[in-house]
């Protein structure tokens, strides 16, 4: 027989979501105590990439993320996804016994409350999908699901639901609206910390599960009038709405994090700062322009309409500053899609009314914003990563 060798890349997004998933049923499957929906980004700014390579030459399945080797013993997400797609995968089984070698990377910061491993594993299970033979996006978000819960989300482009289900066949996301639904929805990206968070969303959720009264209340009677409010709210294209439940999911979420025992904490001063300038925000103009959430992290996504951004921004970049490395005070830099700067005296009210709720400028808090929209789903692309790893030895 000749040599076989095969390399495949994708894309995948992240995913905010506006109703968390927080605690399992299932540990093992990752079947969620509840529905979920989420924002998918588009994948021009923030994006997962993996290249796979399988070749009857690898001697074993092998796994690197950032640069660096991950394990890929049995039991690890990325093996049970690997192992549950060769299961269902209908190539012949001299081609499946051929070894992979997966390089991935994220452009943004890893495992700091910012989706990433949904990002990942989206882009794992879209691309061994590709690979194997499955290609319904359907499918592959339950696999997707057995790598990191929310990943299941990231299969789909637009607003997605990710429907609790009862077992592995059930539990996966539908696409609510597509991206192109809401062409006026914008999200910013604050990052706040790049360091490496100190409780995974995993053992967080299984403490909160094990020991948070108010999840029960969550998760039984709280969602499921919120995931029907705010589908109707984004179906109906209403900002208001769709803020309110949004801010108040994310204060739910991290009030059970405070009710878990011993208790989890992800948001730190700069995240409470960004939410009571956001509050500010809102009571001033009288209406919902801006909505915080936050995940596993400190890090802030505000979800936002396309005619508060340029305002919003510039708001942002007189409150956050950072110091260069020649010690002079910058604004905080925004990274991704354009924007254009407003003056102080166009903002003077909003400016007076943060200024007299006590709001200072904070140094070094925020490292950059990223501002960015919703986008589609994951992409096959032609372009490799370059790496040796993936070479026919
Ligand atoms: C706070 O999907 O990372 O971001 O299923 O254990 O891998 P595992 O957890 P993960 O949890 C994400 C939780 C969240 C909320 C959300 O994205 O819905």
């Amino acid at each position: 027989m000749s040599p076989y060798y095969k390399i495949f890349t994708a894309k995948a997004p992240v995913n905010i979501a506006v109703i968390k998933y927080w605690g399992k049923a299932d540990e093992a499957l990752k079947i969620p105590i509840n529905d979920s929906i989420s924002g998918t980004l588009s994948i021009d700014e923030m994006c997962a990439t993996t290249s796979i390579a399988i070749s009857d030459n690898f001697n074993s399945d092998e796994l690197w993320l950032n640069g660096s080797k991950q394990s890929m013993s049995n039991g690890s997400n990325a093996k049970l996804l690997l192992e549950e797609i060769r299961m269902l995968s209908k190539l012949d089984s001299e081609l499946l016994s051929y070894k992979v070698h997966i390089v991935s990377y994220n452009n943004f910061p890893t495992a700091a409350g910012l989706a990433s491993s949904a990002a990942g594993y989206a882009c794992l299970a879209f691309v061994l999908g590709r690979a194997y033979g499955i290609s319904d996006p359907t499918e592959l978000s339950k696999l997707a699901r057995r790598g990191s819960g929310s990943a299941c989300r990231s299969l789909f482009g637009g607003f997605v639901q990710w429907h609790q289900g009862r077992d592995h066949e059930s539990s996966k996301a539908s696409q609510v609206v597509d991206d192109l639904h809401w062409p006026a929805m914008r999200v910013i990206i604050c990052v706040i910390n790049d360091a490496q968070k100190d409780v995974s969303s995993s053992e967080g959720m299984l403490r909160s599960v094990q020991t948070s009264q108010l999840l029960k209340y969550r998760s039984s009677t709280v969602v499921p009038e919120r995931i029907s409010k705010i589908k109707s709210a984004i179906l109906d294209k209403d900002f208001e709405r769709f803020a309110s439940i949004t801010m108040q999911d994310s204060n739910q979420f991290h009030a059970i994090c405070l009710d878990t025992f011993p208790p989890l904490f992800y948001l730190n001063d700069t995240s409470r700062q960004v939410v009571r300038i956001c509050s500010i925000i809102n009571a001033h103009y009288g209406c919902n322009k801006v909505a915080y959430t936050f995940d596993a992290g400190p890090n802030a996504c505000i979800y936002l309409l396309d005619d508060f951004v340029d305002q919003f921004i510039s708001l942002m970049k007189s409150y956050f500053l950072v110091t260069d490395y020649q010690g002079n005070t910058q604004p905080i830099p925004v990274k991704g899609r354009s924007y254009s700067e407003i003056e102080r005296p166009e903002l003077e009210t909003v400016h007076c009314k943060l200024d007299s709720e006590g709001i200072e400028p904070m140094r070094n808090a925020i490292n950059y914003l990223i501002h960015t929209t919703i986008g589609g789903g994951p992409k096959l692309i032609d372009e490799h990563i370059d790496d040796r790893n993936l070479t026919r030895p």
